[in-house]
């Protein structure tokens, strides 16, 4: 027999409103009504206020929307559909760490109905959200899962900083306990993407699709990472074949980087653990993982050694760009502080400029003083671009050399980790370099 399930009647709790939660609160509630909690009361107060942050959504839009936001969670006790969007972290050891959705979901027993919903879209590995959340909910509320309540999955895509694969426009996976559950999540979500929704087989098959993703996009940068470095030994240019590769139909044209922030460099390790606990030791997986932890390390091995054949030790040298990536704040997991650090280890003296980063932020999270803006003054034997922020490829080569010293008769150098300044023309008085 059918749930008779009807979206219009229900209310919709998003439960962890960061990076993923506050801008999907902020879409569904266009649609109906909808709460955002977070245990954190300072990020609510400031979404109250209409301050995100991290800067995704504007205070007008914050402003103008009807959900409403708390920390407390008697609050939304009176929701049907649960959506929880809370952070799945790895720990020192690599190892996910499922303390915060654990908490989440005892949180969310004490509270829930008979016939509610609860959605997790949190990245985790097959089996999380049935076989770990779900008998936490049992628990914490004595109701049975599949019967009085009933879970679902739904795998968040968004990128931040990117403009043009939106919430409105990317295709969204779901799956839940039953085909009822699952069709009106087909709803919920379709609301918002003109009913782009992929309806997986089940909720282990969601889980798995989203973990596979990010790993494999990891696995094929540290492809092309492992290829760069071999290519800089041959003296060949790892742009310049690519480039000459990718008119093959079928050649994928990654690129050469670092791979930090928190779902690529760490959904990986989620997907690694749940293949050893059903007794398949992971290779590939984990060789990526490897090669792409040790990029930060490499870059500034050859920021140092491009400096040696310039007669340049203790050399000045200005980092630019800290964010995990470009046109964002975020610099959580940004893989930069390894450069910076391993460069400082080697005796250089390092500025790091962002234009993005908080400041503060970045002194708390890894006791560094970053600038926001460029030195008036100083010049650099070293110019090393990490991050493409458009701020910085809009830079002309006049403006690059204003920080590079001129002065005597070794050449400083420009390190273009992303190949952004390719087509500058560099003077003579500039050693260019990049990946
Ligand atoms: N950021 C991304 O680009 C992205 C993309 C796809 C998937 N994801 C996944 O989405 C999930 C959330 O990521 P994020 O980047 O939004 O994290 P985030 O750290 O930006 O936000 C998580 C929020 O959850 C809150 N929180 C923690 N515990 C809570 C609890 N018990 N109850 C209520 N709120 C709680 C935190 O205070 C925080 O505001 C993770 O699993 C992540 O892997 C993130």
């Amino acid at each position: 027999m059918g749930m008779n399930l009807k979206l219009k009647n229900m209310k919709v709790a998003v439960v962890g409103l960061g990076y993923v939660g506050m801008p999907l609160a902020v879409a569904l509630a266009k649609y109906g009504p909808v709460q955002g909690y977070d245990v954190n009361k300072k990020r609510v107060a400031d979404l109250k206020e209409g301050w995100d942050s991290n800067r995704e959504i504007s205070s007008a839009v914050l402003r103008a929307t009807s959900c409403e936001f708390t920390d407390n969670i008697a609050d939304i006790a009176d929701s049907q559909i649960y959506i929880v969007t809370v952070p799945t972290p790895i720990d020192d050891n690599n190892d996910p760490d499922l303390d915060i959705v654990e908490k989440a979901s005892a949180a969310l027993g004490r509270i829930v109905k008979k016939g509610d919903i609860i959605v997790y879209e949190s990245t985790v590995y097959p089996g999380v959200t049935e076989d770990v959340c779900g008998p936490i909910i049992e628990r914490a509320s004595g109701l049975k899962s599949g019967e009085d309540f009933f879970l679902g999955y739904s795998p968040e895509r968004i990128n931040p900083g990117d403009e043009v694969h939106t919430v409105e426009n990317i295709t969204k996976v779901v799956a839940a306990q039953n085909d009822d559950v699952a069709d009106l999540l087909v709803e919920l979500y379709g609301q918002m993407n003109g009913g782009n929704i992929f309806k997986a087989v089940d909720i282990k098959t969601a889980e798995a699709s989203k973990a596979i993703e990010n790993a494999q996009r990891d696995i094929n940068i540290a492809f092309i990472n492992e290829v760069t470095m071999l290519l800089n030994k041959h003296g060949l240019c790892a742009h310049d074949v690519i480039e000459a590769a990718s008119t093959k139909w079928n050649f994928l044209p990654f690129r050469p980087g670092l791979v930090g922030g928190h779902c690529i460099g760490v959904d990986p390790y989620y997907l690694a653990k749940s293949a050893i606990d059903v007794g398949h030791q992971p290779e590939v997986i984990l060789a990526g993982r490897k090669t792409n932890d040790g990029m930060g390390a490499y870059i500034a091995d050859r920021i140092d050694y491009y400096l040696g054949e310039n007669d340049r030790r203790d050399a000045d040298i200005l980092v630019l760009g800290f964010t995990f990536k470009e046109n964002i704040n975020d610099i959580r997991n940004t893989k930069v502080i390894d450069v910076v650090r391993a460069l400082k280890d080697k005796g250089h003296n390092v500025d790091v400029h962002d234009p993005h980063a908080m400041v503060d932020e970045v002194k708390d999270y890894y006791d560094l003083d970053i600038l926001s803006a460029l030195p008036q003054e100083k010049q650099y034997d070293c110019i090393a671009l990490m991050v493409p922020h458009s701020a910085y490829k809009e830079m002309g080569v006049e403006t690059i050399c204003r920080y590079v010293k001129s002065d005597n008769d070794a050449r400083s150098i420009v390190y273009d980790l992303k190949h952004i300044w390719n087509n500058q023309d560099f003077p003579d008085s500039v050693d260019y370099k990049y990946l």
